[in-house]
């Protein structure tokens, strides 16, 4: 679903170290920074600094994480969903996103870390995933305020990434931007549904939006004077926007669609100012923010704990699968002799 701006070490074991060390050389570097500056592509195959490889594969993996959490606070909804069509709708919306999960491993992959090391560091806590999915769902105006809300957060953030420079980032991010367009979509739809029904619907409506809307504003990162790791990410093509132009231009965005919807944005600051040509708004509690990155937010245990489960329930799924390949592999050997 999401990739949040902001770059927070995972821990201890970085995932990603590449396989082998490259020796620095002038004249490699001199080709690197002539393909940036032209704002061309870095491909897997070409040299690359051992950091700009180091913060992709770490931007990578949380994201691809942050896919693969983001399935479940929404899957905990399917069996619930109001209507055969709600339920196809958000099947497909959940499967999508276990679709970006593997697009991103595999990005990640062509860096030289592995699908394994990455889950890993996902199982033992070491990994940061986005800090939104470490809230519940509590009711079904949830799945459609963060169908428009967090999924529509994540279109902003991840639009600019289909310029980034690393190729098979920047394509996977191309269809990834299309199916969260109807993943945003089909969340307002959902709520404009519940806004025409009962004025017990439309309580359920206000109350999602009141408990999402600054955890969205969150998920853009830290205020640009406390990132100091985005001028290099700018410098590098990977990161083409700050976290605070981004935060505005989702504000101006959601700004009407909340008024067509007929809510209320949480935010008593939240108002025009001419001169500006953008909305004001409130502060963001950053210290709720950075708590629940670390580990405490009301899900975070749940959340892994349901992540580990999945993963040792389906060893059998993959020891058959490796099985099968082997046997695949041995009649061909068998054959070609
Ligand atoms: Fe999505
Ligand atoms: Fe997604």
């Amino acid at each position: 679903m999401y990739t949040q701006s902001f770059n927070v070490p995972d821990g201890d074991a970085q995932p990603g170290a590449p396989l082998k060390a490259v020796p620095h050389d002038t004249s490699l570097q001199a080709h690197f920074d002539a393909v940036i500056d032209a704002d061309g592509k870095i491909e897997p195959r070409d040299w690359m600094p051992d950091a700009y490889r180091k913060t992709l594969v770490r931007q990578i993996s949380q994201h691809a994480h942050s896919e693969i959490v983001g399935m479940l606070p929404e899957g905990n909804w399917i069996s619930r969903a109001p209507s055969l069509k709600r339920k196809a709708i958000l099947v497909a919306k959940v499967q999508d996103e276990g679709g970006h999960g593997l697009y991103l491993y595999s990005a990640a992959e062509t860096l030289g870390t592995s699908r394994d090391q990455m889950f890993d560091a996902l199982h033992s806590g070491k990994a940061k995933y986005s800090s939104i999915f470490n809230y519940p769902t509590l009711t079904w105006a949830d799945v459609g305020v963060v169908g428009w809300l967090v999924d529509g957060a994540a279109i902003m953030n991840q639009i600019p990434l289909c310029r980034c420079s690393f190729g098979p980032y920047a394509r996977a991010m191309i269809r990834v931007c299309k199916e969260e367009s109807f993943h945003q979509r089909q969340g307002f739809e959902s709520l404009m549904t519940m806004m025409q029904g009962t004025a017990e619907q439309k309580a359920m409506v206000q109350d999602a939006v009141n408990r999402w809307w600054w955890k969205c504003l969150a998920m853009f990162g830290p205020p640009d004077a406390d990132s100091p790791n985005s001028v290099q990410g700018m410098r590098w093509g990977i990161k083409r926007i700050s976290n605070d132009d981004l935060r505005q231009k989702f504000i101006d965005a959601t700004v009407p669609q909340a008024e067509v919807l007929g809510v209320t944005l949480p935010d008593p600051e939240l108002k025009w100012n001419e001169e500006r040509g953008h909305h004001d708004h409130g502060q963001i509690d950053w210290d709720e923010f950075w708590a629940v990155v670390n580990g405490d937010g009301p899900c975070n245990k749940e959340r892994l704990a349901t992540r580990v489960k999945a993963w040792n329930d389906g060893a059998w799924v993959r020891e058959a699968a490796l099985a099968h390949a082997r046997k695949q592999q041995e009649r061909a050997m068998k054959e070609a002799a």
